[in-house]
């Protein structure tokens, strides 16, 4: 019976193409998890996944409240919940965020998500038309692009320096689309230790943004998975600290500061909006895991999140250390790189002319993966640019792979 249902579909009896929607045939796999099929296998040094490292995981918390939660919350836990999400989990992170962000969580209510990346996904299907422009980032959250590019908006990027994105040119390009008549829906930022550049955007750029909304009537979505992950500066408050007309849409996630199986994002945002992506969410899975959502709510509430973080900060500290020591011993000159007080990446700028698609290869050969920057940019129009994780790796490979990247970026630069 097998074999012939075998043969009969090789024959190709359906062409299973046909019957995809539009939309469906122009989703793409996303290029870097096609690149790091590559490097799975073999013994490159991978600078280019952007996972946090399972060490940090904290196992034994972790079993310790999940054994309390089936003893005590079985009935909670295992039960589908509300879309919004566990309410003493909502409570606990509006508790959290005014105490560690000096947040006015008065007029804000949150709900969770799975992950931010579903957020994502609701904001684009809440907000975007066909057509609307999006400002973003250049570059960007490059799962933020293709979560927005489903619902067709219209990209505008602006750049960014060692401050963030450049509120003033951001300015400039409102100015001219307001005298053609038009304005920009959102704009999408990860103002802290952004994935993928590593930057953090100032506070003065903060405080102009949340002017710009105001002025040329926009929404702004925070995205911010990386703040808790500081290793040296001063913290930043977050844009949505700023803001008091409920313009930002502020995302925030375990996955870095708990573990990333979990899914557990939330958005803290004026009720008028959450009230409106819960229905859309409701289409989709009914509710955030729950079974999660009480173990996180125990997390937070027992104040484990509080005593992880520093745990987290002091591994990563000299993975990142180690990483920009690597490449000012070994960079060659011409090469230019962010210098991150936290997060998990470093973004690197080589000269012109070199197209970091076409090096990718020979860095494979030599032995160390990373992540062309093309596809962080929402036009795709900056080829000389790359994506470096520095929370994976040891630090004795994260210097070993910085060396062998240097060698290939040498041979390159030389021509
Ligand atoms: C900027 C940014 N936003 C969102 C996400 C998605 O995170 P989550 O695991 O919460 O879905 C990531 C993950 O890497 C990210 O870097």
């Amino acid at each position: 019976m097998e074999e012939k249902l075998m043969k009969k579909l090789e024959a190709g009896a359906l062409n299973f193409e046909a019957y995809f929607s539009e939309k469906a045939l122009g989703m793409k796999a996303s290029e870097i998890r096609e690149l790091l099929k590559l490097v799975e296998t073999s013994d490159v040094i991978s600078l280019a996944g952007g996972l946090p490292a399972p060490e940090t995981f904290p196992i034994e918390t972790i079993r310790e409240i999940a054994q309390e939660v089936l003893e005590k919350h079985a009935d909670r836990a295992l039960q589908y919940g509300t879309t919004k999400g566990y309410t003493p989990l909502r409570l606990a992170l509006a508790e959290w965020m005014r105490k560690r962000y000096d947040l006015p969580m008065s007029k804000v209510e949150i709900m969770t998500t799975a992950g931010s990346q579903q957020a994502l996904d609701l904001i684009g299907r809440v907000f975007i038309n066909p057509g609307d422009i999006v400002a973003v980032e250049a570059p960007t959250y490059l799962a933020a692009l293709n979560a927005f590019r489903y619902y067709e908006p219209r990209f505008m990027s602006v750049p960014m320096d060692d401050d963030g994105m450049i509120t003033d040119i951001l300015e400039e390009k409102l100015r001219k689309l307001k005298a053609e008549g038009k304005k920009i829906k959102f704009i999408y930022t990860v103002s802290t230790f952004q994935n993928p550049a590593g930057v953090t955007m100032s506070e003065e750029r903060r405080k102009k943004l949340v002017e710009l909304a105001h002025e040329y009537d926009f929404i702004i979505v925070e995205d911010n998975p990386y703040s808790e992950l500081r290793y040296s500066g001063k913290p930043v408050k977050p844009v949505k600290h700023f803001d008091d007309e409920g313009r930002v849409i502020y995302l925030g996630t375990f996955s870095k500061i708990l573990a990333p199986g979990f899914r557990i994002g939330w958005i803290a945002a004026e009720p008028h909006f959450i009230r409106k992506i819960e229905i859309a969410k409701q289409a989709i899975d009914l509710c955030t895991n729950t079974f999660s959502q009480v173990i996180a709510w125990k997390y937070v509430a027992d104040g484990h999140l509080d005593r992880q973080i520093p745990k987290i900060i002091e591994f990563y500290r000299p993975r990142r250390n180690a990483m920009l020591e690597a490449l000012e011993e070994y960079m060659p000159e011409g090469v230019k790189w962010t210098k991150p007080e936290g997060g998990m990446f470093v973004w690197v700028t080589l000269p012109e002319g070199i197209d970091t698609k076409m090096t990718f290869e020979k860095a494979i050969a030599k032995g160390v993966a990373y992540v062309p920057g093309e596809a962080f940019f929402a036009e795709r129009n900056v080829k000389n640019t790359m994506r470096l994780n520095f929370t994976y790796v040891p630090e004795d490979k994260i210097r070993e792979g910085i060396k062998r990247l240097a060698e290939v970026l040498e041979e390159e630069i030389k021509g």
